[in-house]
């Protein structure tokens, strides 16, 4: 990473309202901080985020056991930050949790964290929606079970939870469109005519009319095969360990299209690569990210071209300078 270091830069931090502390850096539209989420969390003002975007740590924080009780433990965890969430987010925000399955320790069994973690939340947010991430580039695990002993098949989808303040948070499925099928294209060409379907369901002609594209279900289909970005050449430049759980950018970029207009803001408290800041950037919502490992920040700032970090502290004056990253 190449730094320029002779140009103090008077641009200001966009987030410099929200959060009282100093950014780790900050862009055009976002800014990251390096902390513990819990604490830095209780400086942002009530009602202010309208998204909360985020894939929390379970795999890393709680990897000995998977069992009921560590499941306890993890949604007590969880919770503490949960009581956060809420009261920063809008009236009509939404908080959209990306939370891998596990499996117990020592047996073929699935342990049910995250569904116990979704029936707690239940308790203090509306569930919107659930879907699910399928992944088809996942590797086969537990190699035990899966490849040899093959009692189990491969496990290639995450749940994301979808929960919200109140019962009608911002959201327009328009914005978020898929391609049309080649069936529906034919279907558009020779029109559709009406009729009652078994099911009961009375199809209009409607039905085949050109809508710009097909509602997307709460199955999204992501591979997650990074292997050639700039993120992770520039890690290796550098010497830096590439976030080792990242998310494919197409993950957030979804939801925040679906959930929220450009300049709202988008908080990520677990960021890691910051994959959801970047994801946020291309869409021009604002973005706060925090994250406890300094390395995983240092790597993020690759995805951006350029950033602003407090180099200087001079007579307790903070000089922004911007790093300018090369490839
Ligand atoms: C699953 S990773 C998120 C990865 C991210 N979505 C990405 O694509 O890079 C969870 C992250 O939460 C961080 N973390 C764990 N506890 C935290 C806390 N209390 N405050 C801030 N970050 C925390 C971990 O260091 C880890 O990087």
């Amino acid at each position: 990473m190449k730094v320029n270091n002779t140009l103090p830069i008077d641009v200001p931090n966009p987030m410099a309202d929200l959060v009282q502390r100093e950014p780790y850096y900050y862009t055009n539209f976002g800014a990251t901080y390096l902390g513990d989420s819990l604490d830095i969390l209780k400086e942002i003002p009530d009602s202010s985020v309208n998204l909360i975007m985020t894939s929390p740590p379970y795999a890393l924080v709680f990897k000995k056991e998977y069992g009921n009780a560590d499941a306890d433990e993890y949604v007590e965890w969880f919770m503490k930050f949960a009581k956060e969430f809420k009261r920063v987010l809008r009236d009509d925000g939404s908080l959209v949790i990306d939370i891998g399955g596990a499996w117990n320790k020592g047996e073929p069994t699935r342990s049910i964290y995250q569904f116990e973690l979704l029936i707690a939340l239940s308790k203090i947010f509306k569930v919107a929606q659930e879907f699910y991430w399928y992944n088809p580039a996942k590797l086969p695990a537990p190699a035990e079970w899966v490849n040899v002993r093959r009692i189990r098949v491969k496990d290639a989808v995450e749940t994301v939870w979808w929960l919200s303040k109140t019962a009608y948070p911002k959201a327009d499925n328009s914005n978020v469109l898929q391609p049309y099928s080649k069936d529906m294209y034919r279907l558009m060409e020779n029109g559709y005519r009406a009729k009652k379907r078994p099911s009961g369901h009375n199809i209009t002609n409607k039905f085949g009319n050109n809508n710009n594209g097909s509602i997307p279900p709460n199955l999204l289909q992501i591979g997650n095969t990074d292997s050639q970005s700039n993120y992770l050449k520039l890690c290796e430049q550098n010497g830096l360990k590439p976030h080792p759980a990242r998310f494919p950018k197409e993950l957030p970029t979804f939801f925040i299209n679906f959930l929220t207009d450009i300049n709202d803001i988008v908080l990520d408290p677990f960021c890691g690569s910051n994959v959801t800041g970047y994801a946020a950037e291309n869409v021009k919502r604002k973005w706060i990210g925090m994250e406890l490992v300094e390395e995983y920040l240092q790597g993020s700032e690759f995805r951006f071209p350029k950033v602003w970090k407090a180099r200087e502290h001079i007579n307790g004056v903070v000089e922004h300078t911007s790093s300018k990253v090369q490839s």
